[in-house]
């Protein structure tokens, strides 16, 4: 048993001493949904207070064997009581997340009693100078911080040879619906964590594919937002012009509920934040919960190469046949056989990869001299870490390659510019052009193969519930769109999951 596995087994004794010894609620807590939760809360059959020690104990119960969360928040409970006592005093919930539990990917900074450490031992014990922006609009929006979600980003990053779901603090997430198959990474503590019920909701980040593909293999909803749409001031970075913070969640309303209590402008992050801040909608997200959401919708599909991709595995392949179907169904057009210029060079050029390279080494010491407190203050420290603790890090097994590539870099040379520019290119004369030229609200692809697209021009996605492999792996089916183009995405994501409803719990 490793040292974070007993770590919360001892947080988890103090707080069940310090709570009532039993749950009172009869309410099924299960599957429920932020507004079922808020409805029960409303009603005086359950309590925040209630859903947290529900939380608490299946994360005692199931943790050891998914390794979904590596820390849970001691002062928990105690803000369930403040949420409690808020609600009864104003008879009703303040916001959309007022009293709702939330995990967060452990890259992202909490000012609490939590550590921040993207799942590297190197960051145990530094201390941040203040929340991140997404979760003092979180906290400001009421909801609780149930804890620090396993992320596999940190050790899969740092070499191209950790399996995704790896990581050396928090160990290898588990897929719920199959123990021997990948979860995917690497906010595949955030997505594996929901997936079993251990949180009401969560959030995650995404560079490229990090919060789609593990919702896509988890069976749950990932919103990977338009670049700046949500902060990353306070969130440990790899690349700041594709990183993004998201909600993962077990359906597409909770993740519009979550979407909005996080986006907006934050110091920290200014120039996205500001820039992106044009595309938050008057009145939320949730107004695009709609039932005939597909109803009139052009949806593109690129069958090359995004479905060649597929058609190996015959379920898949039906599947998705007759996800089109349903599309058609509801009402949305599907313009079908297109074909995005510069596809190949973009799937296959090295250029995101050193453009990464040389930003991971700068927004990194940044991120890290920023610190109150830390043990290591540059990628030169953390690269001198992971040589000093080879056993703790996986070293020997998984290297960090991508790190010392990364620290050999020299800033933004004119030839990463180079890079920087070729890539808003082809998403330009590429993505885009298909976009307008066939009027289109969104491309539709299989899984979370859209990601690199999706990652390199800040363009945002959804993956939803699409069905389940020979195997009993879930896989989900991926609306990308333009930037800004969220209250659209979330028009189709809905009218698809109403329609199909393929989410079921792990058994
Ligand atoms: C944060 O890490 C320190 C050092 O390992 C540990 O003592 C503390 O309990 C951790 N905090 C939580 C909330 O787990
Ligand atoms: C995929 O499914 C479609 C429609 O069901 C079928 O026509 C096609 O032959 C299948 N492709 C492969 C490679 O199995
Ligand atoms: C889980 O996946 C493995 C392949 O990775 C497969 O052999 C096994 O049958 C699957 N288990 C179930 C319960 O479907």
């Amino acid at each position: 048993m490793s040292t974070s596995y007993s770590l919360i087994h001892f947080l988890l004794i103090i707080l069940s001493l310090t709570s009532a010894a039993s749950l009172n609620t009869n309410f099924p807590i299960k599957e429920a949904t932020i507004k079922d939760l808020q409805t029960a809360f409303l009603q005086n059959k359950l309590t925040s207070r209630e859903l947290i020690q529900f939380y608490l104990r299946r994360i005692q119960k199931l943790n050891p064997i998914l390794r979904a969360v590596i820390e849970v928040n001691p002062d928990a409970l105690e803000q369930a009581d403040e949420a409690d006592n808020r609600r009864t005093k104003a008879k009703k919930c303040q916001s959309g997340l007022d009293g709702i539990p939330i995990l967060l990917k452990d890259n992202i900074a909490t000012k609490d009693k939590l550590n921040t450490t993207a799942g590297s031992y190197a960051l145990l014990g530094s201390v941040v100078p203040r929340d991140a922006g997404v979760v003092k609009r979180l906290r400001q929006a009421g909801a609780i911080i149930l804890g620090k979600a396993s992320l596999s980003e940190w050790a899969n990053f740092r070499s191209s040879s950790a399996p995704s779901g790896w990581c050396a603090r928090g160990g290898q997430g588990q897929n719920p619906y199959n123990l021997s198959t990948d979860p995917c990474g690497s906010s595949s503590g955030s997505a594996i964590a929901v997936a079993a019920n251990l949180a009401a909701v969560s959030l995650g980040t995404e560079t490229d594919g990090s919060i789609l593909c593990p919702s896509s293999k988890n069976s749950v909803v990932g919103i990977k937002p338009t670049l700046g749409l949500t902060s990353r001031g306070g969130v440990i970075p790899i690349t700041p012009t594709q990183d993004t913070v998201g909600p993962i969640c077990r359906t597409v309303a909770d993740a519009a509920y979550v979407l909005e209590s996080i986006v907006g402008y934050d110091p920290y992050d200014s120039e996205a934040t500001k820039n992106a801040r044009k595309y938050i909608p008057q009145g939320g997200y949730a107004q695009f919960l709609k039932l005939d959401g597909l109803k009139g919708k052009r949806l593109g599909i690129v069958r090359n190469p995004f479905f060649n991709l597929i058609k190996e595995f015959p379920i898949l392949n039906t599947t998705y046949m007759q996800h089109f179907h349903t599309l058609r169904k509801q009402g949305a057009i599907l313009v079908d056989n297109l074909e995005i210029p510069n596809i190949e060079a973009i799937m296959t050029s090295n250029n995101m990869d050193m453009v990464m390279s040389s930003e991971f080494k700068l927004a990194l010491n940044s991120y890290l001299k920023h610190l109150i407190k830390s043990p290591v203050r540059s990628l030169a420290d953390v690269i001198e870490f992971n040589n000093k603790h080879t056993q703790k890090e996986k070293i020997k097994e998984y290297g960090q390659d991508t790190f010392l590539d990364s620290e050999a870099t020299n800033g933004i040379t004119p030839k990463v510019k180079k890079a920087l520019a070729t890539l808003a290119e082809w998403s330009k004369d590429g993505f885009e052009k298909v976009m307008v030229e066939h009027k289109l609200d969104t491309i539709v692809t299989p899984d979370s193969v859209f990601s690199t697209v999706l990652a390199i021009g800040g363009y945002p996605g959804i993956s939803v519930p699409a069905g389940y492999d020979q195997d009993g792996v879930p896989f989900g089916i991926c609306f990308g769109g333009l930037r800004g183009s969220e209250p659209k995405l979330i028009e189709i994501a809905y009218g698809f999951e109403q329609a199909t409803k393929f989410r079921k719990p792990p058994t």
